[in-house]
């Protein structure tokens, strides 16, 4: 969605110029002939075989950001601002650029809840952030460390596959206020299998292209759109269709 309203990010300039350089790089990778031509391929992949994923998919993939673009990452901040979240896991990092933007609003959060606790340092919060490719996650690191102390402690990176790393008894925090799903369409719905019982009443799933890969989505869909599993749910009509579930069991 296009908007001329002023960014709601609240960071230092220093943050706002990493953002801004990440998003022009990630523009000029999602516009190049080659990623046009590798989403071609997907679908004419999937029409005639019915391929979801592979390996050679994964392999195109392994240096490029196929990152959120900025109006849904503005939203994203300004969402996680509003409910206030302080444990958010995010699913597919990437080279960071959607887990700055994270990892901003629960520090903020966390700053905000201290105060209003006059000061109770013991309340804290992170994004458990997952990536399962080693030099992306090296990247998202580098990414991290430049955005400086506003992002930087706010995030846990676990490299390696998520459906492993996420798993409770390996530290992530039991009640989770948000789910940013930006992940392969395979590992949308194991990943929110495994993360619903760390769901806080109330909490908010983002699900990514919803409308664009409907197909490859049709089973997450249909489990989070159908109240019996405790969400609800709606399209929001950002580009390729933002899916905004509160999980109200
Ligand atoms: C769409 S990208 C994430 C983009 C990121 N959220 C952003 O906006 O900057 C999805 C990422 O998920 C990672 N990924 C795929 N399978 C994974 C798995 N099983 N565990 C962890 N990460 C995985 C991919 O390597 C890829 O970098």
């Amino acid at each position: 969605m296009k908007s001329d309203s002023p960014t709601p990010v609240v960071a230092s300039l220093r943050v706002q110029q990493l953002l801004q350089k990440l998003h022009a790089l990630s523009d000029v990778e999602e516009k190049s002939w080659s990623q046009r031509f590798f989403y071609l391929t997907r679908l004419v992949r999937f029409l005639v075989f019915g391929e979801i994923w592979s390996a050679a998919a994964d392999e195109h993939m392994r240096d490029k950001f196929v990152a959120l673009d900025r109006d849904k990452c503005q939203f994203i901040y300004l969402l996680t601002r509003s409910v206030g979240a302080c444990n958010v896991i995010e699913a597919g990092t990437s080279f960071g650029l959607s887990t700055i933007y994270l990892a901003l609003a629960v520090g903020q959060n966390v700053l905000l809840q201290r105060k209003i606790a006059a000061g109770t340092t013991s309340l804290t919060g992170k994004v458990t952030a997952t990536e399962k490719e080693h030099a992306k996650a090296v990247k998202a690191r580098l990414h991290c460390k430049e955005a400086g102390d506003e992002v930087e402690p706010w995030i846990e990176l676990r490299e390696g596959d998520l459906l492993e790393s996420l798993k409770v008894d390996n530290g992530v925090p039991e009640r989770i206020d948000l789910l940013l799903l930006d992940i392969w369409t395979p590992l949308a719905l194991p990943t929110l299998k495994l993360v619903q019982p760390m769901l806080k009443c109330g909490a908010v799933v983002i699900t990514d292209n919803v409308g664009i890969a409907k197909l490859l989505y049709r089973e997450f869909l249909e489990y989070i759109r159908n109240p019996e599993n405790g969400f609800r749910s709606l399209t929001l009509p950002y580009s390729g269709g933002l899916e905004l579930s509160v999980y109200l069991p």
